[in-house]
């Protein structure tokens, strides 16, 4: 067994420049294979239908396939060369994955839909020619829009969470548009369910009856991006209104016992949730840093009431099975002088009471957003992923931009969010007070304001003259060496164009915190976010997603045939893992 490689970050590898082609590329001295593209077999004994090229693969199929639109993504070692690979299918591309689209719409064509979200758990191997999954695997499991899952928090078992199908609200079908992620101490997967909204919908006329807790939610009739309410009732929020405040959480999966039950940790906040990112307070509890992704949204932390039992066994795990049910939710408060507070959102606390729309417990876990609002959180330029820096823990936060800051009738410019018209976002970092992950005040700055310096009124600031310029930044990872991992996700329309020319397609850096130095590391093929991160523990293997190549259509074709044709056109796009190692077995990003 080797030594751990040492500390420290030198950035050695040769960096790639922007790119417009429809090829993952990567720097000269390393190599790259593509890994559990979309409809791939998850590897379940007796279950494992071949992908269909013409998407023929039936709803049946899909929930034991890899899902579309890979996501956050966490690889828990079992040994130096296996372990599981974990990782989120946030939504669909409908037009990929039926046949003849979505015209018209089917309940087959939903149910397959559900089924192409969710969360994977395969396994992989190291072998002398690459990474391989292992086919089939007792771990291997597929988590999606259908599967049984329990409630708990406390907003378990109240008015809020009962529906027709589940009286007692304590249990839900399903977990679906899972963005980021986070792992607990403990050795636990959390799936994030961000976009929830865009699945719940109704009649158009009945949008006018929409509440202000619905409007803040997105969760009003007309504005949903599939038509699933149609076809499947419990969609419908007009019948079934209660049914969207069982969406919006972090999810907890065992992710080495495939006969767990799902469990969605309301303490936690209900948002549009990004991020779960764990660490330790100094005494040791766990402390969870979440982004809630939409304009003018904030930036939350839990901190759990008891303390963690240290361990990732099966014993660990269950010990502490119940920690993420009870604790304090934190919102941020970002003032000048690079100072802030983590502000309580606790019932009867900070005016969080009846008279305010907050009658107990379960209404401020809900309506998180609503509750930061009256304590006067900060609005943020859409908080995306939370890294916690493994030496210093200092915690990185990227704010992937906000082009309605400034307009009129919308919040103005402010220290932490500078820039009206934010159209590159940034990352923001900061430092609990006392170096305790339980601190309630903490001081900030921000590591970089992205953009192309050459645009007028660009506002970009980057640490280092020459650091590799970049726009909306969203995943982010920091290994155990410390070397920040930064992905791209500028929207499909922007890529290559206008004041995003010098940008290219979506791409992966990789940044020195303690220099600031900045260096491209991988692009992505046309269409595609780069997006989910996570390194093996010997740091000599880099496992990042691909999502949603192809996605913009030309001529209404998709701009990308990645990973499985050369042209566009000549093979549907498909999301996919992609591995990355050094030609020489080396430390990636050294
Ligand atoms: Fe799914 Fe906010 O990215
Ligand atoms: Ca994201
Ligand atoms: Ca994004
Ligand atoms: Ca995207």
């Amino acid at each position: 067994t080797s030594a751990l490689p040492a500390q420290g970050t030198t950035l050695g590898f040769t960096g790639v420049p922007a790119s417009l082609t429809d090829a993952v590329t990567v720097p000269s001295e390393y190599q790259h294979q593509v890994l559990y593209p979309w409809g791939s077999p998850t590897g379940i004994a007796g279950a494992m239908p071949p992908f269909a090229p013409d998407a023929s693969n039936s709803a049946a199929d899909q929930a034991v396939q890899a899902g579309m639109h890979h996501d956050g993504m966490h690889f828990f070692a079992m040994g130096p060369d296996r372990g599981l690979l974990v990782m989120n299918h946030e939504y669909t591309d409908d037009q990929l994955l039926h046949t003849d689209g979505t015209n018209p719409w089917t309940a087959d064509k939903v149910r397959k839909s559900l089924h192409a979200m969710g969360v994977s758990v395969i396994e992989v191997e190291r072998k002398p020619e690459g990474w391989r999954q292992v086919l089939p695997s007792r771990y291997a499991r597929r988590i999606h829009g259908n599967t049984p899952m329990r409630i708990a928090g406390p907003a378990a078992g109240t008015p809020r969470m009962r529906t027709a199908a589940n009286p007692a609200g304590d249990q839900v079908f399903g977990t679906f548009a899972n963005c980021a992620m986070g792992v607990t101490p403990w050795g636990t997967y959390l799936t994030c369910e961000e976009n929830f909204q865009a699945y719940f919908g109704g009649p158009k006329e009945a949008a006018v009856r929409a509440t202000e807790a619905q409007r803040r939610y997105g969760t009003v009739p007309g504005s949903s991006w599939a038509e699933y309410w149609r076809l499947e009732e419990r969609f419908d929020l007009t019948k079934h209104p209660n049914e969207p405040h069982r969406f919006g959480w972090v999810v907890e999966i065992d992710p080495f016992d495939p006969e767990s039950t799902p469990v969605k940790r309301t303490a936690l906040g209900r948002k549009h949730q990004e991020s779960a990112t764990c660490t330790l307070t100094k005494d040791g509890r766990v402390a969870i840093y979440m982004g809630d992704d939409s304009d003018f949204e904030y930036i939350y932390k839990f901190v759990s009431r008891d303390k963690v039992t240290p361990g990732t066994d099966a014993a660990a795990r269950a010990a502490n099975r119940e920690v993420l049910d009870q604790g304090t939710l934190y919102v941020a408060r970002f003032d000048t002088g690079g100072r802030g507070d983590w502000l309580e959102l606790v019932h009867g606390r900070n005016a969080l009471e009846a008279a305010n729309g907050f009658a107990n417990p379960a209404d401020v876990v809900v309506h998180a957003r609503m509750a930061g609002d009256l304590v006067g959180a900060t609005r943020m330029d859409r908080p995306e992923w939370i890294a916690v820096h493994p030496q210093t823990g200092e915690v990185y936060v990227t704010l992937t931009g906000n082009t309605d800051r400034g307009k009129p009738g919308k919040p103005a410019v402010d220290p932490a969010n500078p820039r009206a018209n934010n159209r590159y976002g940034g990352i923001l970092r900061w430092r609990e007070d006392g170096g305790d992950a339980a601190s309630t005040t903490f001081a900030w700055d921000h590591f970089v304001l992205a953009g192309d310096p050459r645009q007028p009124d660009a506002g970009a600031r980057y640490p280092q003259p020459d650091d590799d310029v970049f726009g909306n930044p969203d995943g982010l990872h920091i290994d155990s060496g410390g070397l920040l991992w930064i992905q791209t996700d500028m929207a499909g329309p922007r890529m290559g164009k206008g004041a995003y020319a010098a940008l290219g397609n979506n791409t992966m850096l990789c940044a020195d915190p303690a220099s600031g130095r900045i260096k491209r590391f991988l692009t992505g093929p046309s269409g595609c976010e780069i997006t989910g991160c996570v390194l093996t523990p010997d740091r000599r293997t880099l496992f990042v997603n691909i999502q949603h190549p192809g996605e913009i259509r030309v001529d209404g074709m998709p701009n990308s045939a990645w990973p499985d044709g050369k042209l566009p056109g000549s093979a549907r796009p498909r999301s996919a893992t992609v591995v990355v190692q050094r030609r020489d077995g080396g430390i990636v990003g050294t």
